[in-house]
């Protein structure tokens, strides 16, 4: 650690804990729960590695986070985001093998948007040389997420639901479904994304906004008979789609991008039709999943990135210097990621 810097640069938690709140991953303004700061490097204890950042993604589970909204609690003082990519430039004892390498890495000792990062080996993924840095930043959290839920669909039919289909995961799994000769039913909230979708491997798209849109879906329902609602929104209209869809129907909820509570309205449906209702996290994946089954997703990833079959819809560059004041106003357009940079 000699000849690395004593301090870096890093957007840091502004508050402890969780806030109890439910407003969504929306922000009007990061400072609210971010500041820019110069900061001790982290250092990398036993089965750790230090990363030079080249890359961070922003996901919506960050800005769950920073609000207080997400599944673990905030540190005050800490670095902020998940995911990114970068090299190796330190590694602690029994991680040495990774040292020098560009991999990708899921932040589990100190966040991402910062010139340095800490996490544990076991999460980090060496890069093929043939993937870029943009890439790179997004290459665990949604790619992971969409090999598996998708893999989950395909073990229960031909057609199956994905909600908020305009978002990164939405087409990865729209993509991957065409590729195993799956029927991706998409549903979107803007109807000039529709084209955009089928293009991508979607063989049908309802437009949520549209009047008449649980009857149109019943109709398709009948017809495809999807079995798994992949679904990133959770509202009411979510449960209204959810039973009108046939017997033995999954609705997975693995996203809160809205903020209404939906309630269920036909018991008989779990009852009677023999109905779930689940939850997918790729945290608990990763945990229940054997490391082979997942070194083969994790090639699979990088296969579909490297020969351009996946790729990442990049809205905005930010640096670590200009993350702050700008995310908001870079989160607004909704084409694709914000990826950091340092
Ligand atoms: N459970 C897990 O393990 C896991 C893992 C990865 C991701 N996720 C979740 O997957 C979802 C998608 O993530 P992502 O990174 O792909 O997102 P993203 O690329 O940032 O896209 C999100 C898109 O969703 C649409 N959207 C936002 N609010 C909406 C609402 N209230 N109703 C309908 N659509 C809405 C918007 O597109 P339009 O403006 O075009 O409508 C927005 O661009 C998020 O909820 C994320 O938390 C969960």
């Amino acid at each position: 650690m000699t000849d690395l810097p004593q301090t870096m640069f890093a957007a840091i938690l502004k508050h402890n804990g969780y806030s109890g709140t439910a407003t969504g991953p929306a922000i009007e303004n990061a400072a609210d729960w971010l500041e820019g700061a110069e900061v001790p490097t982290p250092e990398p204890g036993p089965g750790q590695v230090l990363i030079r950042l080249r890359a961070a993604s922003v996901n919506p589970s960050d800005l769950h986070f920073i609000k207080g909204e997400y599944g673990q609690p905030r540190v005050k003082g800490s670095p902020a985001g998940f995911e990114g990519c970068g090299d190796v430039v330190a590694a602690g004892k029994g991680a040495e093998a990774l040292q020098g390498q560009r991999v990708a890495f899921v932040a589990a000792g100190s966040g991402a948007w910062a010139e340095y990062v800490v996490t544990q080996m076991q999460m980090c993924i060496p890069l093929r040389p043939d993937i870029s840095d943009d890439d790179g930043a997004a290459q665990i959290v949604n790619p992971m997420t969409a090999m598996a839920m998708v893999d989950m669909a395909k073990a229960d039919g031909d057609a199956f639901v994905v909600s908020a289909a305009t978002s990164q995961l939405g087409k990865l799994m729209c993509s991957l479904g065409r590729d195993l000769g799956l029927k991706p039913i998409a549903l979107v909230r803007r109807a000039e994304t529709a084209e955009m979708l089928k293009d991508l491997g979607a063989a049908e798209v309802l437009v949520t906004t549209d009047e008449g849109i649980v009857a149109k879906f019943a109709d398709l329902s009948a017809q495809l008979k999807p079995r798994v609602f992949l679904d990133a929104v959770t509202d009411q209209l979510s449960e209204q789609l959810f039973c009108a869809m046939p017997n033995r129907a999954r609705w997975i909820s693995y996203g809160k991008l809205s903020t209404e509570a939906p309630s269920l309205t036909q018991t008989g449906q779990l009852i009677f039709m023999g109905k779930r209702i689940e939850g997918f996290w790729l945290t608990s994946w990763m945990m229940s999943t054997p490391p082979a089954d997942q070194m083969r997703v994790v090639a699979e990833v990088q296969a579909r990135f490297a020969d351009g079959r996946w790729k990442t819809d990049v809205s905005e560059h930010l640096t670590l210097r200009n993350l702050v004041p700008n995310l908001a106003d870079a989160l607004k357009k909704s084409d694709g990621k914000v990826i950091i940079t340092p």
